[in-house]
């Protein structure tokens, strides 16, 4: 049996066995990982690609990863806060046309201290009883989750970005630690949000070998979804003359976390999106099954900058949800405004 036959009868696989499955393209090429992944994905998700709706609520942070273009020292990066108000509103709109989870993404900023965010959660969750909040807001402390589960949150993505030690240095600045992040990882998980980790393909300094860290990390800690693109360079950061990481490659990886992860959701994200003009159905061919558009008000999105030229499409943002529909039906998959909950999570949803 090969090592794919191993994953898929429910072994662990070691760091140097994801090693070969990442770099051995003779025995596990691309369009055959492609294809188990998506007949994976279809007997736990069908044809479904659940659509949430993404709000880039802040664009303050006070860390400085190297990569990312809205570090705390880029002081050309334009800064904006949307109210509590705008945010509740942005929610209600999308929950009107249908939407059934909200993502509130943001740097770390600390305006949004647990009583601010706790909060909005709340009104979030009174204005649209019935779908799901995920958080998305970086590291924070135990009592904190605590109480932005409690006050109604689901979900929480935290990528990962490295499961390295090295790599993870070479990534950030001494004050972040990636003993805190895994930390903050397991602590989300047993606060009983549906938790989502995740890296950069391409980031500087990865190579397979990181990667197959991540895999092993992945497999150990068992997030319900995984978020992963390729790293695209930021002008106005330390890694602006990096070069971006391979389309083929993610969505090899991609598909080898689905086959990891079976019952995982997994974006086909904006940073594939842009990287590639057909990125996001390549991605879902390749396992994914879930799209986030952005539900942002407009006069804000184009300042939410990670990394350069990130794909602002009016037609493809929350506003056109039945374009995004006929997008995905086109490619053979069945647009869903359910929640859309990982399947082991269903049965200790405290709202439903
Ligand atoms: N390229 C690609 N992805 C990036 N992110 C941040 N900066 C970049 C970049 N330059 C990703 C990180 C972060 C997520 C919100 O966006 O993985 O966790």
């Amino acid at each position: 049996m090969d090592l794919i036959g191993k994953v898929l009868a429910g072994a662990t696989l070691s760091r140097q066995e994801w090693l070969s499955v990442i770099s051995d393209r003779a025995s596990y090429p691309d369009a055959r990982l492609r294809s188990i992944a998506s007949s994976i994905r279809d007997s736990i998700y069908g044809r479904k690609v659940f659509i949430r709706g993404l709000v880039e609520f802040t664009s303050f942070c006070r860390n400085d990863c190297y990569y990312c273009g809205l570090r705390r020292s880029n002081s050309r990066a334009e800064r904006y806060r949307l109210s509590a108000e705008e945010i509740l509103s942005a929610c209600i709109n999308g929950y009107s046309i249908g939407l059934r989870t909200f993502v509130l993404q943001g740097g770390e900023d600390m305006y949004w201290d647990d009583g601010r965010l706790t909060a909005l959660v709340r009104e979030i969750r009174e204005a649209c009883p019935d779908a799901a909040i995920t958080l998305s807001v970086g590291e924070r402390s135990e009592d904190s989750y605590r109480k932005l589960r409690q006050s109604g949150a689901d979900r929480y993505l935290l990528r990962h970005e490295t499961a390295d030690a090295v790599h993870y240095s070479k990534l950030h600045p001494l004050s972040m630690s990636f003993q805190n992040r895994l930390e903050c990882l397991r602590t989300l998980k047993r606060l009983g949000f549906q938790t989502g980790a995740g890296m950069m393909v391409g980031s500087p300094f990865s190579s397979e070998d990181t990667l197959a860290s991540d895999m092993a990390f992945l497999q150990d800690l068992r997030p319900e979804m995984v978020g992963i693109g390729p790293f695209i360079p930021h002008r106005d950061t330390p890694f602006r003359d990096e070069m971006m990481g391979s389309v083929s490659l993610t969505l090899r990886m991609l598909s080898i976390v689905r086959i990891a992860l079976p019952s995982a959701l997994i974006p086909s994200t904006t940073a594939l999106a842009t990287a590639s003009s057909d990125g996001q159905i390549d991605g879902l061919d390749a396992g994914a099954n879930v799209i986030m558009p952005n539900i942002t008000p407009s006069t804000e999105r184009r300042k939410y900058l990670l990394y350069d030229n990130k794909k602002i499409s009016e037609e493809e943002a929350g506003e056109n949800i039945a374009w995004i529909i006929e997008k995905l039906r086109m490619a053979g998959y069945e647009g869903s405004l359910e929640r859309g909950d990982h399947v082991q999570a269903i049965a200790d949803i405290p709202h439903s």
